[in-house]
């Protein structure tokens, strides 16, 4: 994938018995001809085994919404990258704000779980973003920057093909409430400063950085024509085939435009 080529990743949380991810897979399929996307799905734990099997030699990599940082142990309801590699896995995503918010993940486990996907080589969407209060109060950019110093603290070879952030405001996560693109722009560029000075000049602008944020194929446009976004990261237009494929459809415009 070159470095102008989007991701487009889809997050369908806690949707789709196996059943209903097989539909899926069938209707979405024919939006994948002339792709130049990289597309990961990250589906829920039970239905990886078929969508794995139903999107071998398309361009869709399936994802897992979470891990835990140990290979076992009496961790009761977790599971690890030795078992979801096991089914073909090797893109994660990470502290997803409902990971932090729900089920009280702090940057602290979130860096454990970036340190073990790096050991293993894998794939992993870093997901950062303020909350409504903390952009009222002024303290969006500082809050996210804050999360991405402790998301990637210690790690010291930054590969950014393996490593992606997702900036994802809190408050428009699942509220209908698209940011503003110039803002989400603006916030990108400030992760790849903070990313430039802590590990190495040029390092920030190799990122591939995401938005994510009640993004659907009408308003997608206008975020991946910014400089500095790479693709998005989509919850509920996701579930949707034809949703999902529209923007990929998009995506795909924006790129072949690009040749003309
Ligand atoms: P949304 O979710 O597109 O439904 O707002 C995005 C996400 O949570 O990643």
């Amino acid at each position: 994938m070159d470095q102008r080529d989007f991701v487009i990743a889809g997050n369908w949380k806690m949707h789709k018995t196996v059943e209903e991810s097989k539909v899926f897979m069938h209707d979405f399929k024919p939006y994948l001809k002339n792709n130049r996307c990289k597309i990961i799905l990250f589906v829920p734990y039970t239905n990886i085994e078929s969508c794995v099997k139903l999107s071998a030699k398309t361009d869709i990599c399936v994802g897992a919404q979470n891990f835990h940082w140990e290979d076992s142990g009496a961790f009761t309801g977790e599971i690890s990258i030795k078992m979801l590699s096991g089914l073909g896995v090797k893109n994660y995503l990470v502290g997803h704000s409902e990971r932090r918010r729900c089920f009280g993940e702090t940057d602290d486990v979130i860096n454990r779980k970036i340190k073990k996907a790096v050991s293993e080589d894998v794939s992993i969407v870093l997901c950062v973003g303020e909350t409504h209060q903390q952009r009222e109060s002024g303290a969006a950019i500082e809050s996210v920057i804050s999360q991405v110093k402790e998301g990637l603290s210690g790690i010291n070879n930054i590969n950014t093909s393996k490593i992606y952030i997702a900036y994802e405001p809190v408050w428009a996560i699942g509220t209908g409430r698209v940011a503003n693109p110039q803002e989400v722009n603006q916030m990108c560029g400030c992760i790849r400063t903070c990313i430039s000075d802590g590990w190495g000049a040029g390092t920030g602008e190799k990122f591939k950085i995401l938005y994510g944020g009640s993004v659907d194929r009408k308003t997608c446009r206008e975020f991946l024509l910014m400089s500095d976004i790479n693709g998005v990261l989509v919850g509920g237009a996701s579930l949707d085939p034809d949703e999902f494929g529209g923007i990929i459809g998009v995506a795909n415009d924006i790129l072949n435009e690009g040749n003309d």
